[in-house]
């Protein structure tokens, strides 16, 4: 059956707003609740042996790897080597005999991922994809197949396939640091209970689609924007950027923090809005150091954070979001939502075709 609109406006909003339920769904299939563990489905490689992990992936895709490897580093403390698929084919990358390599895709088609796929199967690696579609070419050639069940995605800027993928990476970060010994049960139990707790805090988050709405005016007109983020919220700067460069064509950057001194700090004054991402906890103070940098230059800060984050750095704001108080793993997942709102309202009121932006596919399956 085709899929509808329903009462949406546009397949990225219906698509922003199904998140709390497509991750609650997703996160079903990958958690048991009877004793609050993570259940992976069978695979015939014994993943205590794995001594690290290659990412490939493209687009915002790339980008949930790329949270993940904060995850895998973190508990299951498992190198890992990430890279674009378009890059990492032709660079000669040096794969481990009985390595593990990931691929992330939300239609299991894109041309580099799969040929990035193809070349590490030919190199001895066993084959983990987090697919979307679970008919597609990658989902039939993985060793283990972990499906995100977000349902079709039709808008062609990628959204609730990420944060379900996030969901994925999530528990087998989890897993893999059960499986390395890393991560006691109670742990596991503690971490599962977290995850659980994603879809209220994206529901919440989605509660500020009206606040988010009413300040797009303030960033449609910018010529260029930066988004900010520290740790595993950096990777959300660059969600960020992509998603407003996708469908809004403003020029938007997305930075680490701490890295804002070595160039882009060049470009703040008074007409560029700097988005900064921030949760409260033992990063947020740094950040906002690096806001206090951007202010004294005349940046436009809008600062995305909780109430304890907000209630320190709000001051000297043009305007600030309030996320609920989360633990730091499902942060990037709740966080996805005001940057994907905040580049789909300066989309609107921009007059561009959410849906449909320019030049872009939803799956590109050339190279
Ligand atoms: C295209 C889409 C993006 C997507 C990327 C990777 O560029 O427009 O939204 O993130 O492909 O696609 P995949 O299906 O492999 O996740």
């Amino acid at each position: 059956a085709a899929v509808e609109k329903g009462n949406y406006r546009h397949f990225m909003q219906k698509e922003i707003f199904e998140q709390p339920t497509v991750v609650a769904q997703t996160l079903s299939s990958y958690l048991r609740r009877s004793d609050n563990s993570v259940a992976l489905p069978q695979f015939d490689v014994d993943l205590s042996t794995i001594r690290r992990l290659t990412i490939v992936a493209c687009g915002t895709s790339y980008y949930a790897g790329m949270v993940a490897k904060y995850w895998f580093e973190h508990f299951a403390r498992l190198p890992v080597d990430i890279d674009v698929a378009s890059e990492f084919r032709y660079r000669d990358p040096v794969l481990e005999e009985g390595g593990l390599a990931l691929f992330i895709s939300q239609s299991g088609e894109t041309a580099d991922t799969l040929a990035a796929l193809r070349h590490c199967r030919k190199e001895g690696q066993k084959i983990a994809v987090v697919v979307n579609v679970p008919t597609s070419t990658m989902a039939r050639e993985a060793d283990l197949l972990l499906p995100t069940h977000a349902g079709p995605e039709i808008g062609v800027a990628s959204t609730k396939a990420f944060t379900c993928q996030l969901a994925v990476l999530g528990a087998l970060a989890a897993h893999m640091a059960v499986e390395k010994g890393r991560m006691s049960r109670e742990e596991e139990q503690e971490v599962v209970r977290h995850l659980l707790e994603a879809p209220a805090a994206l529901n919440a988050a989605l509660d500020h689609d009206d606040d988010i709405a009413a300040m797009a005016h303030l960033i449609a007109p910018a010529r260029d924007v930066l988004y900010l983020g520290r740790g595993q919220d950096y990777p959300l700067a660059l969600e960020g950027a992509l998603k407003l460069k996708e469908i809004s064509y403003i020029h938007a950057e997305g930075y680490a923090s701490g890295e804002m001194k070595h160039g882009p700090i060049a470009l703040i004054d008074e007409q560029v809005p700097v988005i900064v991402i921030a949760p409260s906890g033992p990063l947020f103070d740094k950040t906002v150091s690096n806001m206090e940098e951007v202010r004294a230059r005349g940046g436009q800060v809008v600062l995305i954070s909780d109430s304890k984050g907000l209630e320190q750095a709000s001051e000297g704001c043009i305007a600030t979001i309030e996320m609920p108080e989360v633990h730091p793993l499902i942060a990037p997942l709740v966080y996805a939502v005001p940057v994907q709102l905040l580049a789909y309202h300066v989309a609107l009121v921009k007059g561009t075709d959410v849906d449909q932006p320019r030049n872009l596919a939803k799956s590109v399956t050339v190279e």
